[in-house]
């Protein structure tokens, strides 16, 4: 079988893109290869990731394109030029329209850091989930790994994992339990699950 070809999109550290990456060297995603990073930032330290192991990368920043269908143009012709199957959303903080995900339907996944349907949607991106989970006070949080789609983390739900909320919590400390005890681990799971069911044969 081939493994089916993933680009990894990212904006800040990679932290999920290392866990996709660790993943493939220890057999956890074997349906798939990571062919290429879309980074939405030229700073992304999820750049320096990449090229440690000997992923291409590309920067494609929005600002840089006078219209989100142009921007979305670009993208997508890169997706064609690498023959993309499969497009791994891991801190992705840029804005995909329906323009874009209807073209890949089933085709994108993105990790989210909390148990959708609470603290999503619109404005809730990095730190700022966890600040909410915090201001709300709820006692359990997690992570969700979803099928994107026109509605912001609205597409159908593949994998949730729960993770405590304890006494004395940060947003930062928080943030790094979701991080090592749910989505590390959920996103490289679901990324070689939908690998799998994409998987051409010879
Ligand atoms: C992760 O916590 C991810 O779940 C979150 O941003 C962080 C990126 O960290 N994504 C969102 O909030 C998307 N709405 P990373 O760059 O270290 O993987």
């Amino acid at each position: 079988m081939l493994k089916t070809k993933i680009a990894v999109f990212v904006s800040g550290g990679g932290t999920n893109l290392q866990a996709l990456l660790d993943a493939e060297k220890s057999g956890i995603l074997q349906s798939g290869e990571i062919s290429l990073v879309l980074s939405s930032n030229h700073k992304a330290y999820a750049l320096t990731r990449a090229a440690e192991n000997g992923v291409p990368s590309v920067v494609v920043e929005r600002k840089k394109f006078s219209s989100q269908e142009e921007y979305e143009a670009q993208v997508k012709k890169i997706m064609e030029e690498h023959g993309i199957e499969l497009i791994v959303l891991a801190g992705f903080m840029s804005i995909l329209s329906e323009g874009f995900t209807s073209a890949y339907p089933k085709r994108i996944i993105n990790i989210h850091p909390s148990l959708i349907p609470s603290f999503c949607g619109k404005g809730y991106y990095g730190l700022k989930v966890h600040e909410a989970a915090l201001d709300y006070g709820v006692k359990v949080t997690g992570a969700t790994v979803h099928f994107v789609n026109e509605i912001p983390d609205g597409g159908e739900i593949l994998m949730q994992k729960a993770v405590e909320v304890k006494e004395g919590d940060t947003a930062e400390i928080l943030q790094r339990r979701v991080m090592e005890e749910a989505e590390w681990i959920l996103l490289p799971k679901a990324a070689e699950q939908v690998a799998k069911s994409l998987q051409k044969g010879q």
